[in-house]
């Protein structure tokens, strides 16, 4: 018996509920993209389900989180002065992180160009705080997309719609400028926008974006971050977000679109829902339906290169968390935040040659792999993640059992083997116990060696019947 996906990505999209498009909601749909055609775009990205994401600008200089010029309240003239002439990143080799990423299994990357402080880090016609007016020189960006797409590493661009750092962009509830005011909100923030006209900023934003489409080659996925709600907050509105989705398409019509222009209520303005630094309990629904969905997780806490910060997540943490989300049908980011020179410091190193080896042994549970079909449950201190197209099933040894595995569903198994090494394991029939044991329950499942294999993860390869 073939057991197949429930939902494919087709009917996961094509599902999604439809509402009337009301007053300050966004249209139900933009686009012309059938279903089908949708399931296309992103087959690739379901299928590769492992990403490196980079966290590199100014902020990497003073080495306490990216939002440090928000946390501090460090208005732009300051932080520019004090930073700025700081950076330079001299052992940047985009070479280097493409060969560490391609290692630890990661098939597509993203880059931030520009974060929440404003810095582009490619060699922009619109403005002249960028890398390439630092001492550095370089076009970060360039040479990013250059050396990953050579190792075969699909390229994604994170782009930041706020930006505090231009004049004419708005003070809203995450802007430095806010985290000053004492007393009434409300007039301090009206006094403080009176001169700045969101229309300027958004055709920057949309020259920004332009560029970074159009002179980069082929660009497989744009991260826009993000839409910050509730009062003194921002809308898709205020991004002319309908028309950047657009233009985005227009550009890259095969791009594929994360969820934080404050579209969500549009059933293509965006392609994959975000959770971010949490571990999901399920697979997550919009209106009801599964989506296509991607965490994005820090080693640390911090996206930007943070000295100080003391809560890495372990190696078997971190690989617990790839296995998991595979697991509910979800995708990995993994972040990474370069030093101010331009290396992965020793932690994330570390972490990422421990993926290596993870990887290299045991990425046929992960790659093409998804949630099981209805009727397998995993048992304790397992995942479960399925390949439907070999129908083969992965069982990942979270707590590693004392010689034998318990599965209630053995007899669908034809056969099976760990992954690391090829080697039988055996599949043990429920037999009785002698009268002396008790009335023990006689249960199936697999024979294993008492001792864990040296896998920070093992996981077992079954092919069902
Ligand atoms: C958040 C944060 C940000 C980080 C991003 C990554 O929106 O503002 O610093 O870049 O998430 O998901």
């Amino acid at each position: 018996m073939k057991f197949r996906m429930l939902l494919s990505a087709a009917a996961v999209v094509g599902q999604l509920a439809t509402f009337a498009a009301g007053d300050g909601r966004p249209p139900k749909r933009i686009f012309d993209e059938s279903d089908a055609q949708r399931a296309e775009r992103m087959a690739w990205w379901i299928h590769d389900r492992f990403g490196m994401f980079i966290h590199f600008g100014l902020y990497s200089v003073p080495a306490r989180h990216e939002w440090v010029q928000s946390f501090e309240a460090i208005d732009t003239g300051t932080y520019e002065r004090r930073y700025l002439p700081r950076f330079n990143p001299d052992l940047y080799d985009a070479r280097k992180w493409a060969k560490t990423a391609k290692a630890a299994g990661m098939k597509y990357a993203v880059l931030t160009t520009k974060h929440h402080e404003g810095f582009c880090m490619w060699d922009t016609a619109t403005t002249d705080y960028k890398i390439t007016k630092t001492a550095f020189g370089r076009d970060v960006v360039r040479e990013f997309a250059d050396a990953f797409r050579a190792e075969g590493i699909k390229v994604g661009f994170y782009f930041s719609i706020m930006d505090w750092h231009h004049p004419d962009y708005t003070v809203d509830h995450p802007h430095p400028l806010f985290q000053k005011i004492t007393g009434d909100k409300k007039a301090a923030v009206e006094k403080l926008n009176a001169n700045r006209n969101m229309d300027r900023y958004r055709k920057y934003m949309f020259d920004q974006v332009r560029e970074l489409l159009t002179g980069y080659g082929r660009i497989d996925i744009l991260w826009y971050d993000y839409t910050p709600e509730g009062e003194f907050g921002k809308t898709w509105r205020d991004w002319d977000a309908v028309e950047l989705m657009k233009m985005t398409r227009r550009l890259q019509p095969h791009c594929i679109v994360d969820s934080r222009l404050g579209l969500m209520e549009s059933d293509d303005g965006w392609d994959f829902a975000t959770p971010e630094q949490c571990k999901s309990a399920d697979w997550p629904t919009v209106r009801g339906r599964r989506v296509p969905w991607e965490t994005c997780q820090t080693f640390s806490g911090s996206w930007g290169y943070h000295r100080d910060q003391n809560t890495w997540k372990s190696l078997p943490q971190l690989i617990e968390l790839l296995s998991e989300t595979v697991s509910k049908g979800g995708n990995l980011i993994l972040n990474v935040g370069p030093t101010a020179r331009g290396e992965f410091d020793h932690r994330a190193m570390e972490r990422l040659e421990g993926f290596a080896e993870w990887m290299h042994h045991n990425s046929r549970s992960i790659y093409g792999c998804t949630q099981t079909p209805e009727g397998f449950v995993a048992p304790n201190g397992t995942v479960l993640t399925y390949n439907p197209e070999s129908n083969t099933l992965y069982v990942h040894h979270l707590c590693y059992p004392m010689g034998f595995l318990p599965l209630d569903f053995y007899e669908k198994v034809e056969y099976a083997q760990f992954l690391h090494d090829g080697s039988e394991i055996r599949i043990r029939k429920p037999k009785s116990e002698h009268g002396q044991s008790g009335e023990l329950k006689p249960v199936g499942g697999l024979t294993l060696p008492m001792q864990k294999p040296n896998v920070t993860v093992p996981v077992i390869e079954m092919f069902l019947k």
